[in-house]
């Protein structure tokens, strides 16, 4: 059995910060932001905007596409690090869409975690008894950001998206090649710890400890960015030819190269080392940022319907960031 993506969608808040924006309250540039990481502006949850709101009209927008009713959704995957609940925000995205011959759960793989999930939707295809699937990458990553840290704000947006995969024919399957890998060794590079030190710790009378966490609350995002950069650009290439020798492919078969949106940089970068031309390079950062797990299929949302791909391209889509995570896959649209 095997899986082909049949439909997109996305949804970004509306709320704009540009980078002029962000030099009226830490030190910084537009100058500096554009030309160390091509980003111009983000947009980020405000109000009565939620995470799941986002998602649900993004799956909204690749179930209409690929003309699939919600009653025909077997399983719902929420790709995100940052739900409205700490237990995982697909259920509700199930319930709210009106999937209810589906299951739903949650993948926490953060930049990577729109690949993890669409390669775990393709297993569960081809195991079988699944025949559609929605894939959905979500983050509000402002909400762990220090605003007076200018090396990690300038960075982050929020934004949801979405993509629907259908069981096919092995002759039809779209998913060609993949590869996938974490080193927990370079968690100290990026990560948003939780707070241990404001647990108290209560004796009851017969003086076991009794914990009360109920102050718990997550550090801000911490970021070594010169280890990130140097882990992206020497571990997505290699990640991305593997991916391609498994699908019998090389560089010269891709359409289109579908990075993480994170650095215009990183991205120029892997583009040159596997030599794929600028024109054939997939981008949106400027406008949004690095929006974790929802920037490549927001990403492709835009690339779809702009008409800049076409049905049968060819794309190498690869995902890297927090754990550290990393990993591709090779997919027809
Ligand atoms: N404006 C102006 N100056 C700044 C800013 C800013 N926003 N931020 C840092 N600087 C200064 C620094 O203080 C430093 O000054 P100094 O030389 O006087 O000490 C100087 O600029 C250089 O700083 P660096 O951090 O060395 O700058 P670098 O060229 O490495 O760029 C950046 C920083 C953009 C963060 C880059 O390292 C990067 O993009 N890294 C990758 C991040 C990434 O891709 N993350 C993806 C995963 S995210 C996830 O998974 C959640």
């Amino acid at each position: 059995m095997g899986s082909k993506l049949v439909g997109c969608g996305s949804e970004v808040p509306k709320f704009m910060i540009s980078n002029d924006d962000l030099a009226q309250f830490v030190q910084t540039s537009d100058e500096w932001i554009s030309a160390r990481t091509g980003i111009r502006n983000r947009r980020v949850l405000t109000g009565d905007e939620t995470l799941s709101g986002l998602a649900l009209k993004a799956a909204d927008g690749a179930l209409q596409m690929a003309g699939v009713v919600a009653d025909d959704v077997d399983l719902v995957i929420l790709c995100t690090s940052t739900p409205d609940d700490l237990f995982g925000g697909g259920c509700k995205i199930q319930r709210d869409l009106g999937c209810k011959n589906a299951w739903a759960f949650d993948i926490t793989a953060a930049c990577s975690g729109f690949v993890v999930g669409l390669i775990t939707a393709t297993r569960f295809i081809k195991g079988g008894g699944y025949q559609n699937i929605l894939v959905l990458g979500a983050d509000a990553l402002s909400r762990y950001v220090d605003w007076t840290d200018r090396g990690t704000c300038i960075l982050f947006g929020d934004a949801a998206g979405a993509v629907l995969l259908q069981a096919c024919g092995s002759d039809d399957d779209g998913l060609l090649g993949f590869d996938l890998h974490s080193d927990g060794y370079g968690q100290r590079h990026l990560n948003a710890m939780v707070k241990d030190s404001e647990t108290e710790v209560i004796s009851n009378t017969n003086g076991a400890p009794i914990f009360s966490p109920n102050k718990t609350s997550y550090s801000y995002l911490k970021m070594n960015g010169k280890e990130v950069f140097r882990f992206a650009v020497r571990c997505v290439p290699q990640s991305i030819e593997i991916a391609l020798e498994e699908a019998g492919l090389t560089c010269s078969s891709i359409d289109w190269l579908l990075l993480h949106q994170a650095n215009q940089r990183i991205i120029d970068a892997v583009a040159t080392r596997l030599r794929i031309p600028a024109e054939k390079v997939i981008s949106n950062l400027a406008n949004y940022g690095n929006t974790s797990a929802a920037s490549i299929p927001l990403a492709l949302d835009e690339a779809v319907r702009t008409g800049r791909v076409k049905s049968g391209d060819i794309i190498a889509a690869s995902g890297f960031g927090a754990g550290l995570t990393w990993g591709s896959a090779i997919v027809r649209w």
